[in-house]
């Protein structure tokens, strides 16, 4: 009652406007808004927050999932400054890109995956887009299954997997179900866990699988154990979606990263694929990346195409051009291309050492702790096996920024800090 006639009167005033305007509209209660009730903060970003108030020299911060280099500093790969010049003298317009992004980019794109000489792309099997990053990509993807998908509209996970994915599939339209992935015991992949879960699920139910450097425990199949599983997702009728968000930064080699992705497709399965280029391009705010069905045959690949652009169309019409040209002149160009996959080498080694020196730093203090995982995982992230207790203790003694699973990414840690952070995990896990 009170608040319709403020807002009676505020309407009123909007009409013949008072020299000093009364913010009835303003009040809580009067707002469009006023039941809005305060979400939780993002947990990765409330780790960053927390260390930029922290004033420890020594501060670490171990949240963040973007490379740094050897002096904590964001890095722009010196093949990316190239391209931006060469883009820069081509005085290119600005119009709107295809709702799909360009054929070049897409080519590229489905290219570096499955591998120069792949069959399915010159039959013309895939069905590739230019996505939002991998984030759009999985967007896309999730809302293709919730369309199309013949099986349970259910998408099974590991556990655990990366924080976005249960929200972008669940805001998709689909039902997010898991499977054991992680063995809190050896800090490693738990097989015999992810075999029996995955051979007890219903048939044709489509899981997701992360390529390479799983996200969070850097923990990846070996090369026999994804044929296993392969053979497992055959006999089961299962669907197989790669998320590919890390190709070259784990290894160094784009080849070697695309092991799961190329043998699942000489195995006969169709996939679904998102790739970005946020971490081996180092263009993460340019939000460029792909996302592909491998179909039976070219004409699947061309109806399967046009649904995904009418799905694309509502939702952000069509893509950024800035990143996706970027990516387009460093893979089309021989010399620019070899240029690149040096930097990618470069980001994946400097993460590999200082691995090994945070696990020789904690044998040298003679922890008592079995510390082999830090050299077995792999990729941006590293799944330390330290409880909550332990984090916290971290932070608060020694400002070492992590996130509460014991999570820390390898990309925080240099030649300079590492000493420090050995010592300060040993302190904490003695
Ligand atoms: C496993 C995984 N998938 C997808 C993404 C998506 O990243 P982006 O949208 O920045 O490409 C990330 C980013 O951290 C990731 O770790």
């Amino acid at each position: 009652m009170a608040c319709s006639k403020a807002l009676q009167r505020s309407t009123t005033l909007l009409r013949n406007p008072p020299v000093a305007f009364e913010p009835y509209i303003g009040q809580r209660s009067c707002s469009w808004w006023g039941a809005v009730q305060m979400g939780p903060p993002d947990v990765i970003l409330g780790v960053t927050e927390a260390y930029k108030r922290d004033t420890n020299p020594k501060k670490i911060n171990l949240g963040v999932g973007a490379y740094r280099d050897d002096n904590g500093k964001p890095f722009v790969l010196p093949s990316v400054l190239k391209a931006e010049k060469r883009l820069a003298e081509k005085l290119m317009d600005k119009e709107y890109s295809p709702i799909s992004g360009t054929a070049e980019f897409c080519k590229n794109s489905i290219l570096l995956a499955l591998g120069e000489d792949s069959q399915h792309v010159s039959n013309g099997q895939n069905a590739t887009v230019q996505s939002i990053s991998g984030t759009g990509a999985l967007r896309i993807g999730g809302a293709f299954l919730a369309a199309f998908f013949p099986g349970p509209k259910d998408i099974y996970l590991p556990t655990p997997s990366w924080g976005n994915h249960g929200p972008i599939f669940r805001h998709s339209g689909l039902n997010v179900k898991s499977y054991r992935y992680y063995d809190a015991s050896t800090c490693g992949f738990d097989f015999k866990g992810a075999l029996d879960d995955l051979s007890k699920i219903p048939e044709r139910s489509a899981v997701l699988l992360h390529a390479c450097a799983h996200n969070p425990t850097g923990v990846d199949p070996r090369p026999e154990q994804w044929a296993e599983i392969s053979a497992l997702f055959k006999k089961r009728k299962l669907f197989p979606f790669f998320d590919m968000a890390y190709q070259g930064f784990a290894s160094g080699d784009v080849a070697k990263d695309a092991l799961a992705v190329r043998a699942f497709l000489k195995d006969g399965h169709q996939i679904a694929l998102a790739q970005s280029y946020a971490k081996n391009m180092g263009l993460y705010g340019e939000r460029a990346g792909a996302f592909s069905l491998i179909c039976s045959d070219a004409d699947e690949a061309a109806r399967t195409m046009s649904q995904i652009k009418i799905l694309i169309r509502p939702m952000y019409s069509n893509p950024p051009i800035h990143g996706a040209r970027l990516v387009t002149e460093i893979l089309s160009d021989t010399s620019l291309r070899k240029e690149w996959l040096g930097d990618v080498k470069l980001m994946a080694d400097r993460i590999i050492s200082v691995r090994s020196k945070l696990q020789d730093n904690l044998k040298k203090l003679g922890s008592s702790r079995n510390w082999q995982h830090i050299t077995d995982q792999i990729g941006m992230f590293c799944f330390t096996g330290m409880d909550q207790q332990q984090c916290e203790k971290l932070t608060k003694d020694f400002s070492v920024y992590l996130t509460k699973d014991g999570r820390i990414s390898m990309a925080g840690v240099t030649t300079k800090n590492v000493n420090y952070l050995a010592e300060a995990i040993h302190a904490v896990t003695k």
